[in-house]
């Protein structure tokens, strides 16, 4: 299907890292000019783990401001919180009159996030996909640009649009996960075998996008190595080796065999010395907007007050469409 419109979004709940600008950010950006963007900050999905209110504060808006750091164009994107559009919340609710809680006990992210601890997991932890179906199909988009890790929930976003549309009429896009790329699964710094994350509570497992250059030389340092010389073979055991040749081939815009070929026979600290210069070349300007827009509190507050109004004009009529096929009374 032809790309006309997307939709999506990070949680709110921590740093932007290397992995959200490698998994999303920059394929948005790639999509701005071709098609529809609606990106917004997922803040009401923030809370499903707690979160401290001044932390939660600064975490929304400083999620703005690597957006835009990033390349994002306000004037090109619709970029907004989820929590100042009411329909996100509402439409949830109805969603969660659709979506079974067999379709719910599939996902895995609900079983990694709640860990051992699964009594004690906040509901909102286990409905959260619902709340992501309702983010999705209120804006009817083709496409939704995310990192691997968020495919199963898209397929959720489906099935309840499908569920929906079959029991109260034809409302909904079936929209498209759009997986690009060969970084669509960035992993950490000091086990490749698992992803970088936000909430890893090493900082040495990610690069985060606010790092200074000084700071991202030695993560990349210090990231976890083998001895062996760089070769494609055994690539799938060696995680780690395979991990940073992934991260350069997206910077670089090359592809893995490519990397493979300029480094082999080489050792690591030679890969990992051309890989941190070209990081901080991609990085470091990021980094210092970043630092600059920090200072600028009441743009970063106009461009989401924009993004509200724009994202109300499409939500809202989805949402009223909605309760009018389900039988509520809209007046
Ligand atoms: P985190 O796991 O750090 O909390 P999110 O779940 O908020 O990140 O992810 C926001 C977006 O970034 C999603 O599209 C997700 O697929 C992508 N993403 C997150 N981590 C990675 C990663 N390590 N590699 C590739 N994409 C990622
Ligand atoms: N769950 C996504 C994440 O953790 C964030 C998100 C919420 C999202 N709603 C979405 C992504 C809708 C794409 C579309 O990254």
């Amino acid at each position: 299907m032809e790309i006309k419109r997307i939709l999506s979004g990070i949680t709110t709940s921590g740093r932007l890292h290397l992995g959200n600008y490698l998994g999303a950010i920059r394929h948005w950006l790639k999509l701005q000019d071709k098609a529809q963007n609606f990106l917004f900050l997922a803040d009401l999905h923030a809370i499903t783990t707690s979160q401290k209110p001044d932390e939660l504060h600064a975490n929304i808006l400083d999620t703005v401001i690597v957006y835009l750091a990033c390349g994002l164009d306000p004037k090109k994107s619709t970029i907004f919180a989820q929590s100042s559009v009411y329909p996100h919340a509402e439409l949830a609710w109805l969603f969660s009159c659709v979506a079974r809680m067999g379709w719910l006990n599939r996902m895995t992210q609900f079983k990694e996030k709640s860990g051992k601890n699964k009594e004690q997991a906040f509901l909102g932890l286990y409905s959260y996909p619902v709340l992501q179906a309702a983010d999705i199909l209120l804006y009817q988009p083709t496409h939704v640009p995310v990192g691997e890790d968020q495919k199963q929930h898209i397929e959720l976003a489906r099935d309840i649009a499908q569920s929906f549309n079959s029991s109260y009429g034809n409302l909904f896009t079936m929209p498209e996960p759009l997986i690009l790329g060969e970084a669509t699964r960035v992993m950490s710094l000091r086990d490749g075998t698992k992803k970088m994350s936000k909430s890893d509570i090493s900082d040495y497992a990610r690069i985060n996008l606010d790092d200074d250059s000084d700071t991202i030389k030695l993560k990349i340092q210090k990231a976890k190595s083998d001895s062996d010389a760089i070769s494609a073979e055994n690539l799938e055991n060696r995680p780690e080796l395979n991990n940073l040749v992934i991260i350069y081939s997206a910077l670089a815009d090359l592809t893995k065999d490519n990397v493979i070929n300029k480094f082999s026979g080489k050792g690591f600290s030679e890969l990992k010395k051309e890989l941190a210069e070209l990081m901080i070349s991609k990085i470091d300007p990021i980094s210092q907007e970043i630092q600059r827009l920090r200072n600028d509190k009441a743009f970063v507050i106009k461009i989401l007050q924009e993004g509200k109004e724009r994202a109300l004009e499409t939500a809202e009529p989805t949402l009223k469409k909605a309760k009018e096929l389900m039988g509520f009374i809209n007046f």
